[in-house]
């Protein structure tokens, strides 16, 4: 199975890296594009068997799937730039905000099946929230993409309707957790805690509290009470933090950057 990947940035650079150490690809089966060469250098210095080009023609040509990672203002060019074959390629897209309807009219072909995919930032560590919808899809090529996906964290399929919604919660929502670790990393470091111990302190909190809620049949709620003796302290920090508008303040960072 060979893929083209166009645009070597954050996404298409960890999305390369990512499918080369997977199982389901070989290196020397991947072709990555981007303009300019020290990001094509930094991925032949990670895999050298990965092929890389400044020709996005070449990185689609022969290609089974194409993987798209421009920003999306570049993407109808981009797609002006290659001669995409409905009947024996799959485009894969990680550009946020563009719809099926959209790249239907773009390829000129509503055979086309296409895949939007919205990864976040922990695609690099191969923990991404990978949420995808799909557009004239066989099961086989859904369950290959998402054994794509699969390897660089985990993916979910939902409706293309609940796109914007989803990104608000994984993609913009991570830059909620960062903020959560810095602002409790101040107030370690208030109390004495030295900054790099403060955050390997909350990092791995945050880490073992998503382990708890992915790895168990449970629920925040369940989990807050088993920490939460009455009348004990922790119950008063829970409490705060609700007199202090977190819930609130959560809900409405959500919702706004749903756009
Ligand atoms: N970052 C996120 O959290 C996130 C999450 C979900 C989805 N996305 C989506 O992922 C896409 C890529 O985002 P990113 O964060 O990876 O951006 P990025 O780091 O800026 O990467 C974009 C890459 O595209 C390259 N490029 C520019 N023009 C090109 C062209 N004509 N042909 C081929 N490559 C070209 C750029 O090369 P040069 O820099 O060398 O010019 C750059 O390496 C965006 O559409 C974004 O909406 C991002």
């Amino acid at each position: 199975m060979k893929i083209g990947i166009i645009g070597a940035g954050n996404m298409g650079g960890a999305i390369a890296r990512g499918l080369a150490k997977s199982t389901k690809v070989s290196a020397s089966d991947i072709t990555v594009s981007n303009p300019s060469q020290p990001k094509l250098d930094a991925l032949k210095q990670f895999n050298n068997a990965i092929n890389v080009t400044i020709s996005n023609a070449a990185a689609a040509k022969g290609a089974d799937i194409i993987i798209l990672a421009v920003k999306p203002w570049l993407v109808k060019s981009v797609l002006g730039g290659i001669s995409f074959n409905a009947k024996s390629q799959l485009l894969i897209s990680v550009a946020a905000g563009i719809s099926f309807e959209e790249y239907v009219a773009m390829l000129d072909s509503p055979d086309s099946t296409i895949f939007r995919i919205i990864p976040n930032t922990a695609i690099s560590e191969g923990e991404s929230m990978n949420l995808i919808a799909a557009y004239n899809a066989s099961e086989a090529q859904k369950t290959l993409v998402q054994g794509l996906f699969d390897e660089m964290g985990s993916s979910i399929f939902i409706n293309e309707e609940q796109m914007a919604a989803g990104m608000a919660l994984t993609s913009c929502g991570i830059a909620y957790v960062f903020k959560y670790i810095q602002a409790a990393m101040q107030a370690g470091i208030e109390m004495g805690i030295k900054p790099m111990d403060a955050q390997k302190m909350v990092a791995q909190s945050l880490k073992g509290a998503a382990a708890i809620i992915l790895n168990n049949d449970t629920h925040p709620s369940v989990e807050i009470d088993k920490v939460t003796t009455p009348g004990g302290y922790t119950i008063r920090g829970v409490n705060e933090l609700d007199h202090a508008g977190f819930t609130s303040a959560v809900i409405k960072a959500i919702k706004i950057s749903r756009g």
